[in-house]
């Protein structure tokens, strides 16, 4: 049943929902920095203004915006991202920072006045699609990425991340992070779990151990037609059979591995590659299985690349630990919200601040289960509930 804060969510939500839209797709071209994710920081920024929260950055990219002194202690965080994968979903990011503004509306009109400071965020950079580099700002923020790393990352355009932020990287700001008591950052399902629990939100429990390897083959470039197969060192074959390995891996260890991305050099119809890049995303509800699951692939890699005559080179460029929230933090929040606590083989800001932190994580139902992808979806009555779970939290946490 749809209700004023159904509408309030609609109303809200509409004045971003244009913004990087794909006409073609219906998705989102979100990335950091650039000018619909600046179009968004800038609504972020006037959002916090019509609510008298004054903004602060960290020189990392992050933005906050504070309920309470900038400078007080044992705040309480919320929020999440506004950049997108390449054609992503509307929700994935955007939904915890509308939510945690609409929160803030909902704890005025209840005339709730929280003794801790509560700070809403809005990270830079968290899904990697520009830099490579997923959660970029939190793992700036907490000292997770070496900021001279950070400063050098470029995109396809050859754009470094210091250029795009307009300065070096201020790195690791223990003295901010300290003043954060906790973090809860909501954000859409990204599989189907809640629609399976017939819940609207649900309470996280831990995030998968996850990364992302760049594998370079390099072959010989040579003509389609006249070069005897016999003689080729084709670095498509490497990749293809990488591919396979890699899901057979998965499959066997009850972990995921994905190939989303290729890059092929010189990428004509009538030419033998001279080489092609592939980017594997592995996870697996472990460490053991994730490292098991690298070193396979690796192995195949390896040892295809030698039967095509190739040369490959494996680098790590990102790994994140296995997340798990804290125990005590999720129980009181899934008592508190009747909320069924689910893990996730998802990646967060809150996963990185998890380490430092009491950190939490609220989910909403998204009926499609699909995500990072334009056919994401939630029901405004489902971010209704999302939003008003939020306020619940927040109160609980800044007034306790
Ligand atoms: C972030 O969305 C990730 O899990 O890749
Ligand atoms: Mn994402
Ligand atoms: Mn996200």
């Amino acid at each position: 049943m749809s209700d004023d804060l159904s509408s309030r969510f609609r109303a809200l939500w509409d004045e971003i929902a244009p913004v990087g839209r794909d006409a073609a797709s219906g998705g989102y071209l979100r990335y950091a920095l650039t000018g619909t994710e600046l179009e968004l920081r800038a609504w972020f920024r006037a959002q916090a203004q019509r609510r008298d929260l004054p903004v602060t950055g960290d020189g990392n990219g992050n933005l906050f915006a504070h309920w309470g002194d900038p400078e007080g202690s044992d705040a309480v965080l919320t929020g999440s991202h506004f950049d997108s994968v390449p054609h992503g979903g509307a929700y994935d990011g955007p939904l915890g920072i509308v939510s945690a503004f609409l929160a803030v509306d909902e704890l005025r009109a209840a005339g709730v006045t929280p003794t801790r400071p509560l700070v809403l965020a809005a990270f830079v950079e968290e899904e990697g699609a520009r830099f490579g580099v997923p959660c970029l700002g939190s793992r700036l923020l907490t000292g997770a990425l070496d900021a001279d790393r950070a400063a050098g990352l470029r995109d396809a355009a050859g754009v470094s991340f210091a250029e795009a932020l307009g300065d070096r990287p201020a790195g690791a700001r223990p003295e901010l992070l300290g003043r954060f008591g906790a973090f809860v950052e909501l954000h859409v399902e990204q599989g189907r779990a809640l629609v399976d629990a017939d819940a609207p939100v649900g309470v996280a429990s831990a995030i998968w151990p996850h990364g992302r390897w760049r594998f370079d083959v390099v072959g010989e470039g040579n003509h389609a037609g006249t070069t005897r197969m016999a003689d080729r060192r084709d670095p498509m074959l490497t990749y293809a059979f990488t591919v396979l390995a890699a899901n057979k891996e998965a499959r066997l260890r009850g972990a995921h591995a994905t190939v989303g991305r290729v890059a092929v050099e010189p990428n004509a119809t009538n030419a033998i590659p001279s080489k092609v890049t592939g980017w594997l995303d592995a996870r697996a509800a472990d460490p053991e299985t994730l490292t098991g699951l690298v070193d396979a692939v690796r192995g195949k890699l390896a040892e295809r690349a030698r039967r095509d005559g190739t040369e490959v080179t494996v680098t790590e460029e990102s790994v994140t630990p296995l997340v798990a929230f804290d125990g005590g933090l999720a129980k009181r929040l899934a008592t508190l919200l009747g909320a069924p606590v689910l893990p996730t083989g998802a990646g967060h800001d809150a996963g990185v601040l998890a380490a430092h932190l009491p950190t939490a994580m609220l989910f909403v139902r998204n009926p499609t289960g699909v995500s990072h992808s334009p056919f994401e979806a939630a029901t405004d009555d489902d971010c209704a509930a999302g939003v008003r779970a939020l306020a619940r939290v927040l109160e609980e946490l800044t007034c306790r």
